[in-house]
């Protein structure tokens, strides 16, 4: 099976720290979005990882290719064309067999042996309150019988969560072929959806499968609340002498924390330096300097320097903010 991750959009309602890291890059519960991706999908062991890369690229090719032994290899979409076109780019006319494809922002919590397990084609879904903001999918005889890209009058609050299981790429290829020669857009974009629904009515069976949790890193709240969701699951209980950390936090080892209150759901990146502060349900990156601060529900950037009186921020990264 191969995996193909879609990594390519330029993140903007993540900004500023989505002008010099890309989006997968960024950090939540200790380690990048991307890296929580990685790790859940190494343990399927794919015979090869497909991430399409955009705005950045270089940077996601240089973490992976340090941090990762997989069998990667990286796919340049230089035309943000939409999810479609992503996904065909990474795709080619040699291909057959399987394919797992995960979204690059799109962080799962669920057993993916089991998502797999479900049909030869299979997507993930979860029920969500606001569905015309994604691709709509409805059921029935316990299939899945139309899927809809962000309809104005959804017909079911069933939304894709950015999980595809299909048997055979080589058909996605082609109906995905087929939008992008046509281009035929929904949006504005190629969709995949568009791709998946015709396959669909060229009577191509897809399971639905719902999902445990599926935690969104789209925006500042949603980052911060994500990395809170992780943490209840993932960290162990910390101890710093001079200094309090309240579980569930994350502190890198090679952080220093020097008498501060941290936690709870804060996560600390590696050499970040935290001096007289008391920081809560946030997030601080690598290198980053924080000292006589009161942070709730902030993003400090990597090598940012954040000092003074300050409730709340949104930090990119090397950058410094202080109040004497
Ligand atoms: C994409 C898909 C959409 C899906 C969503 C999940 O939309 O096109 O069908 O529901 O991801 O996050 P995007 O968020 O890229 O607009």
């Amino acid at each position: 099976m191969k995996v193909i991750i879609p990594a390519a959009g330029i993140g903007s309602r993540l900004r500023p720290h989505t002008h010099t890291i890309p989006k997968s890059l960024l950090h939540v519960a200790g380690k990048p979005i991307l890296a929580h991706i990685l790790d859940t999908v190494a343990t399927l062991e794919p015979k090869e990882i497909r991430i399409v890369t955009g705005f950045l690229g270089e940077k996601v090719r240089e973490y992976v290719s340090s941090n990762y032994d997989l069998n990667t290899t990286f796919v340049e979409q230089r035309e943000l064309l939409g999810l479609g076109y992503a996904v065909h780019m990474a795709l080619s006319e040699a291909d057959s067999g399987p394919a797992l494809i995960i979204l690059g922002d799109t962080i799962v919590d669920t057993d993916l042996s089991a998502f797999l397990a479900e049909g030869d084609n299979v997507l993930g879904l979860m029920k969500v309150d606001d569905p015309s903001r994604f691709g709509i999918a409805e059921i029935g005889d316990g299939k899945i019988s139309a899927l809809e890209e962000k309809p104005v009058e959804p017909k079911s609050n069933l939304a894709l969560i950015g999980l595809y299981y299909v048997s055979d790429c080589r058909r996605l290829y082609e109906s995905l072929g087929k939008l992008v020669t046509s281009d035929r857009r929904t949006r504005g974009e190629i969709q995949l959806t568009d791709a998946l629904q015709n396959m669909i009515e060229a009577g191509v069976k897809f399971a639905p499968y719902t999902v445990d949790g599926w935690f969104d890193c789209g925006k500042r709240e949603t980052l911060i609340s994500t990395n809170r969701h992780l943490l209840e699951k993932l960290a162990p209980p910390i101890k710093i002498e001079g200094s309090v950390v309240i579980p569930p936090s994350y502190v890198a080892p090679s952080a220093q924390i020097e008498a501060s209150v941290i936690g709870p759901y804060v996560s600390i990146s590696d050499k970040a330096r935290i001096k007289n502060s008391v920081i809560r349900n946030s997030i601080i990156g690598f290198e980053a300097e924080v000292r006589n601060v009161i942070l709730t529900d902030s993003l400090v950037g990597h090598r940012a320097t954040v000092f003074g009186d300050f409730k709340e921020l949104n930090v990119g990264d090397s950058s410094e903010i202080g109040s004497l």
